[in-house]
């Protein structure tokens, strides 16, 4: 995987005087069926999220409320997006290293994902993630 395997996805928008909806369906308008869903909130000024890969899981975020930014490593390169609206996210891939930053006051970050929460999918230590990727140590 590399950060051209990572995009932008924007979700269908059904605007109403009422307040407008966003729907987000698996393997319909994002690449994965949905295992599992998880939010972050209440995340304080200048905190960091994130700060690993994952060997199979591929996930799927968005600014519900508020902002932030998303950092993407491919272990060669870096990009930064920055998630502003509920109505597209960013489509991660599995074995892409990704740190969240710069949350909003009240912001919310929808994340979800393509398998149930397992902790040996993690890579926590970015040295080890960036030997996987120069093929030194296998996934
Ligand atoms: P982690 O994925 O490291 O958080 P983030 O990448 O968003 O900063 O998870 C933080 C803690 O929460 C960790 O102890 C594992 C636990 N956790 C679960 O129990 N289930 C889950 O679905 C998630 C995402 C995390």
């Amino acid at each position: 995987m590399s950060l051209s395997d990572c995009k932008i996805i924007d979700l269908p928008k059904i605007e109403d005087r009422r307040g407008n909806l966003t729907v987000i369906e698996g393997k319909r308008h994002i690449p994965f069926e949905i295992k599992r869903v998880y939010y972050l909130y209440d995340v304080p000024g200048g905190e960091t999220r994130g700060g690993h890969a994952h060997k199979i899981l591929q996930q799927f975020v968005i600014a519900a409320s508020g902002s932030f930014d998303v950092m993407l490593d491919d272990g060669f390169t870096k990009t930064r997006y920055h998630l502003n609206r509920s109505y597209f996210g960013l489509y991660i891939p599995q074995m892409i290293w990704r740190e969240l930053d710069n949350f909003s006051s009240g912001s919310v970050c929808l994340a979800l994902a393509s398998e149930y929460y397992d902790e040996a999918d993690y890579i926590r230590d970015h040295e080890d993630y960036c030997n996987m990727m120069k093929g030194d140590i296998k996934a």
